[in-house]
């Protein structure tokens, strides 16, 4: 089919703030933390999309409600055609094999009294695709495919006794024996030894070959974006404030904040002797954002206009947008 696998519009997710005691007895309205407040991409088939920002932007936020994980509190999904965003549980279900998610904590995310092969059979099962000792077969099959091997040494170990590259070798390959077209990759090699992050990434890669898997890659490291994205978003606050072609976005940055992510790190910065930009203080908090831009209080081009109003994305080159009122050009 053609049009892109994924298609999410204007998608919000809200968290309401535990009111204290004296706000419940003066009954003061609910207030939000605004986790992702209002993003809409597109995600072809076979295309690997970085979702790119600092900690409490809103990343995971935004992966786990396109999933559904957690109830969006509005905009739409669309995925392959069909709309999921209201979708009950059993409705649910074909697409929950073909969308699928990779953690940043392979040790978390594995059960500590589960063998690795089971863990990894397991999905089969769940879905009723294979009977025990087909999906033992699989499994098998699946470990010597992400190169833990001999397989079948393997396949009964547990996870501590892995190391952690291993660990996310096999949530990937329990990720992977659903043969999943969509994959959310959150902070996949975050908590991985520097060493062996290419390694993992080359495997992700290699999935994306065989099954043409469209994956959104969510990562706080804008290097590790260029190594594995075809596109960039750059989220604040709850936002997407530009998004365009990687290669485009690291040459051609148009958003201050995007070029203060790029000149953070060295080995992709574009001219050593570039005027660093000077980004001050933190990441305001998410229950009270700034009006107008949400980035004017650390912008060094802020002006009146963008306090006073909200920024919209606008191309400004093929398929790059931004939204920014002093694009940098
Ligand atoms: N279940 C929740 N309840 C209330 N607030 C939440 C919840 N989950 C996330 N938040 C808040 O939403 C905002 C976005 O968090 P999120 O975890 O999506 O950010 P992130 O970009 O993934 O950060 P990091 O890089 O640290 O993983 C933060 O302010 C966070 O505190
Ligand atoms: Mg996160």
């Amino acid at each position: 089919m053609s049009g892109p696998l994924l298609r999410v519009e204007n998608l919000k997710k809200y968290f309401p703030i535990k009111r204290n005691i004296l706000e419940t007895l003066r009954k003061a309205p609910v207030r939000y933390v605004k986790a992702v407040d209002g993003i809409s991409f597109e995600i072809a088939r076979g295309e690997v999309l970085a979702l790119i920002g600092e900690s409490g932007c809103g990343k995971t936020t935004a992966g786990r409600t396109v999933l559904r994980l957690i109830e969006p509190t509005d905009g739409r999904i669309i995925f392959d055609g069909t709309d999921i965003t209201k979708l009950s549980r059993e409705e649910m279900r074909p697409f929950r094999r073909r969308m699928q998610i990779i953690f940043q904590d392979p040790y978390a995310s594995l059960s500590p009294r589960m063998k690795i092969g089971d863990a990894i059979a397991h999905p089969l099962l769940v879905h009723g695709l294979a009977e025990k000792e087909e999906a033992r077969e699989f499994a098998l099959k699946m470990l010597k495919r992400v190169g833990l091997t001999p397989e079948d040494e393997f396949y009964d170990r547990y996870p501590h006794h892995l190391s952690g590259g291993q660990r996310q070798r096999v949530v990937i390959a329990r990720a992977m024996i659903l043969k999943p077209e969509f994959v959310v990759a959150d902070e996949a090699v975050s908590m991985i030894d520097v060493s062996m992050r290419a390694s993992i990434l080359e495997l992700l890669e290699s999935f994306r070959k065989e099954y043409n898997l469209s994956q959104l890659f969510i990562t706080h490291d804008i290097a590790v974006g260029k190594l594995i994205a075809d596109r960039i978003a750059v989220m604040y606050l709850g936002k997407i404030v530009e998004i365009g072609p990687t290669d485009e976005v690291l040459k051609n940055p148009a958003h201050p904040y995007t070029m203060a992510l790029i000149q953070a790190v060295p080995s992709i910065a574009r001219r050593k002797k570039e005027k660093k930009l000077k980004i001050t203080g933190e990441v305001p908090n998410a229950a009270n954002p700034p009006r107008g831009c949400r980035f004017h209080p650390r912008c060094p081009f802020a002006s009146e206009t963008c306090i006073a109003h909200e920024p919209e994305l606008v191309e400004i080159s093929h398929n790059h947008f931004v939204a920014c009122h002093h694009p940098l050009r």
